[in-house]
């Protein structure tokens, strides 16, 4: 199972890849946008924070040309190990298709259908990103998506994983584990959210309470 982090906010990713075991970290024009700092600075100081653990840049030209030229540039910046990220749609298979010969990692991301994945892995995409949220908004079942794209995968022995994004609760991100992803990618809050809630909090707080009810402020080391 791989967590990865749907920010480019550095003091969160410095935070969450302390506490958590993150997989990487996954960008895209709209949550750059989000950040104080110009294209390159930040995603390399991002990749100073997580080493060699997975980064997804977005490729935002309009053309196939265009987007050979941007994965050149972000692989010079940021290493050959960076997962090109590419919307599923024509240009983008063709882009998939020519950055795969030319031995990029592939995220083949804004999929909504089993059939863009499908198409994105028969290219040799590494991950197919459906956006779970946004697919629900639809009034689809994005769980039915994620697990159709699952079903096809495992059907013709695909290796191309599924990395599930565009999360608004946790639920959504169980839903996408329990229905065949391999990977999600969601905001840190999310994470949280998993492990912090008032119920933990009362369990806590009572065996703090017999804890000290017992031995007082000692902790076991000392006694
Ligand atoms: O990175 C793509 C995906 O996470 C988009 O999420 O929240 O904009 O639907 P959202």
């Amino acid at each position: 199972m791989e967590i990865l982090l749907d920010t480019a906010h550095l003091e969160d990713i410095r935070r969450y890849h302390k506490i958590y075991h993150i997989t990487g970290v996954t960008s895209n024009p709209t949550i750059l946008a989000r950040e104080k700092g110009d294209f390159f600075p930040l995603l390399e100081a991002i990749r100073e924070l997580i080493g060699h653990k997975q980064l997804h840049v977005q490729l935002t030209g309009n053309t196939s040309e265009d987007m050979l030229k941007e994965a050149e540039a972000i692989s010079r910046k940021l290493g050959k190990e960076t997962y090109m990220k590419v919307p599923t749609n024509e240009v983008g298979i063709e882009t998939m298709k020519r950055l795969k010969e030319q031995g990029y990692k592939i995220t083949a991301t804004a999929i909504y259908m089993p059939q863009q994945a499908m198409i994105a892995a028969s290219v040799g995409a590494d991950y197919v990103a459906p956006y779970f949220n946004r697919i629900s908004n639809m009034n689809v079942e994005g769980k039915n998506v994620v697990s159709e794209i699952a079903h096809l995968f495992k059907l013709h022995h695909c290796s191309t994983k599924i990395l599930a994004a565009s999360f608004k609760n946790t639920q959504q991100i169980m839903d996408a584990l329990m229905a065949g992803a391999e990977a999600v990618t969601a905001t840190p809050e999310l994470y949280s959210q998993m492990v912090e809630n008032p119920m933990i909090d009362a369990a806590i707080t009572g065996f703090t309470a017999d804890w000290e009810k017992t031995y007082g402020g000692k902790r076991i080391f000392e006694l």
